[in-house]
């Protein structure tokens, strides 16, 4: 009796804390958003929209396929780590001439870290699925107008 009781108090503990955990990552982003890097002071594009729920829930791509943190060569990163920014990792700025850079300053490059995943990755699909609605061309992700 007095086992079952404790039983069920820590389940539902287990419950809340698990609750808890998921309504975080749910709270801290949007399921569709503009992506505009603050790293550049007067872009030369508009914003990108992107939207974050298809992408993880319709489309199935694991969250580590977008976010990670290395240690050693490996991405460690795990769903319910906290995410920080693309730009707060990949601070190199440059928009001209970045394909040239040293490698390790070209790693941190924020333009070739948008272009090599999210471009990376549709050109991949497109290979398999030549109608895929993923955008490959300049235009079919950063809408035409010049921004703000
Ligand atoms: C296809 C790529 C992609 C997938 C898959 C993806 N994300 Fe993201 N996520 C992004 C991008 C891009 C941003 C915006 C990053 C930025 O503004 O620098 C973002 C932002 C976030 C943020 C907000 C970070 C902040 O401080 O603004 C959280 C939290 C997050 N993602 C969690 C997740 C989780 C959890 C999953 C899996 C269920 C996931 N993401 C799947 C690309 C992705
Ligand atoms: C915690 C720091 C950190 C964050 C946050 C981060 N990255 Fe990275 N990223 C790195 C490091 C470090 C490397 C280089 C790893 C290596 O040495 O191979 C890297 C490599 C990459 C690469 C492969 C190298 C290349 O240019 O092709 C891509 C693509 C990339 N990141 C995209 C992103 C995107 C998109 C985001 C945001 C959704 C992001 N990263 C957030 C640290 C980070
Ligand atoms: C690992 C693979 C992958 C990555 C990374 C990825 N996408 Fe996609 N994207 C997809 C798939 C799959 C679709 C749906 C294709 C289909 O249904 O034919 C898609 C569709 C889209 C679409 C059109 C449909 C929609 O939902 O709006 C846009 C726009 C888009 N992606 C933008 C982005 C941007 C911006 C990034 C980077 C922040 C990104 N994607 C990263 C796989 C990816
Ligand atoms: C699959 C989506 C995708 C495609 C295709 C794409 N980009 Fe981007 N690009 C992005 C994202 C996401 C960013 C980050 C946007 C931000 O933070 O303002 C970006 C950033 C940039 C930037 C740096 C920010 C700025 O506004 O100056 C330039 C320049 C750029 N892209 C040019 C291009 C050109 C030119 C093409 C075609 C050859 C292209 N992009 C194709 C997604 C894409």
């Amino acid at each position: 009796m007095k086992q079952s009781r404790w039983f069920s108090y820590g389940f539902v503990a287990f419950v809340l804390v698990l609750s808890a955990a998921f309504a975080v990552v749910a709270a801290d982003v949007k399921d569709e958003f503009n992506i505009k890097a603050g790293l550049w002071a007067t872009p030369t594009k508009a914003a990108v929209p992107f939207t974050h729920k298809k992408h993880a829930e319709d489309y199935k791509i694991a969250c580590a396929d977008c976010h990670h943190v290395f240690k050693d060569g490996k991405n460690v990163w795990k769903e319910g780590d906290p995410v920080q920014k693309c730009e707060e990792c990949h601070t190199n700025a440059e928009v001209q001439g970045e394909a040239k850079l040293p490698p390790e300053e070209k790693k941190l490059n924020l333009k070739l870290a948008f272009h090599n995943n999210c471009q990376g990755c549709h050109k991949k699909l497109k290979k398999d699925k030549p109608d895929t609605t993923a955008p490959i061309t300049c235009t079919g992700c950063h809408p035409a107008e010049k921004k703000e």
